[in-house]
């Protein structure tokens, strides 16, 4: 029996933080044992706002070492750049003539993006999601991992596969979202109350996964804790979510439970559990950087993976593309 299908797209902007490590790579890893998982670079999606050719280069590539460099199988994942497989754009095309203007007038995030950037208001930036439910239909994928923000996009993605299928029969395979197990989330070191993200503007709050040792520790040293005099160290997150948070960030780093760690902790500082958190957070994730560096300096190296993953998304994206060419009569 073949395995679900998993589609999953990589912004090639700015890397990740311990957050999207801990929250969703780490899932990806467990996923990639018993699902055929497809992980893109979305460098066509990327310029629908302006980037510098060099930089969305770099971007792409960082990309691809830092997936690869985490765990992102080649033997058992696709791990690929969109452009690299032309039936995106394609059937992209193709999925426009099936769109409704009223359908993606109705898209929130297009609203958001045009109002901040209102002297870019492309046509690509509108027909976005188009290209997302191309993304996702053409590897008749079973399950697409989707955040809030994106729910949107996936119900036209199934909406336009719906009114495709019932014009030419089963085509496209109807996608559900992906809810993934519930991971730890990581909250931000400054303002515990909000999850850790890269778009926070205080860059003390996040810690990136490529981030020098020097700077993690710098970082944890500074992170939020709380007021009680007796520095008491145990994991409720309503009343000392700092605190929890750094005591999730050790338990995920040392792969032992919370419990476990807490009675450790008596009668000890702050200090010690931020000096412990940094320790296992830079042990944790020393090997990871020290991978990506070397495949990110090994030019033919990175063109061996994206070839292996363009050709097998591109084996899979053929198929689905003549099916539709040969419905649609071309
Ligand atoms: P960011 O806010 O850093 O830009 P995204 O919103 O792009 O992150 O999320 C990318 C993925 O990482 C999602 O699957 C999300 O659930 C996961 N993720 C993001 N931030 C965290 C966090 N602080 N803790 C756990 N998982 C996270
Ligand atoms: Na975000």
């Amino acid at each position: 029996m073949s395995k679900p299908v998993v589609l999953s797209g990589i912004q090639p902007t700015g890397g990740m933080t311990i957050g999207n490590y801990i929250g969703a790579i780490n899932q990806w890893l467990t996923l990639q044992q018993d699902h055929d998982c497809f992980f893109m670079l979305v460098d066509l999606h990327a310029i629908t706002v302006r980037q510098e050719a060099q930089m969305l280069k770099q971007r792409v590539l960082d990309g691809i070492a830092l997936y690869s460099a985490c765990g992102i199988d080649p033997e058992k994942s696709a791990l690929f750049v969109q452009s690299q497989v032309p039936e995106h754009a394609q059937l992209s095309w193709v999925l426009n003539c099936y769109a409704q203007m009223g359908e993606l007038n109705r898209m929130t995030q297009f609203k958001d993006k045009s109002a901040k950037n209102t002297n870019n208001i492309n046509v690509g930036l509108y027909s976005y999601p188009v290209l997302q439910a191309a993304d996702i239909l053409l590897y008749q994928a079973d399950q697409v991992p989707v955040g809030e923000d994106q729910k949107q996009h996936l119900e036209l993605t199934r909406d336009i596969a719906n009114r495709f299928n019932n014009i030419y029969g089963d085509v496209f395979k109807i996608p559900e979202p992906y809810i993934p197990e519930f991971g730890a989330r990581v909250m931000s070191l400054q303002d515990p109350t909000k999850k850790m993200s890269k778009s926070d503007d205080n860059p003390n709050g996040y810690i990136m996964l490529l981030d020098e040792p020097k700077k993690i520790e710098k970082k944890l040293k500074k992170a939020v804790t709380d007021s009680d005099e007796q520095a008491r160290i145990y994991f409720d997150p309503q009343e000392k979510a700092g605190v929890s948070n750094l005591l999730t960030l050790l338990s995920v780093a040392t792969k032992r439970p919370i419990e476990q760690l807490v009675p450790e902790y008596e009668g000890k500082m702050y200090g010690h559990l931020k000096k412990d958190t940094a320790d296992a957070v830079v042990a944790m994730i020393e090997p990871i950087q020290a991978r990506f560096h070397e495949i990110r300096d090994d030019q033919t190296r990175l063109d061996q993976i994206m070839r292996a993953g363009a050709e097998k998304a591109g084996e899979r994206a053929e198929k689905t593309l003549k099916a539709v060419y040969d419905a649609v009569g071309f």
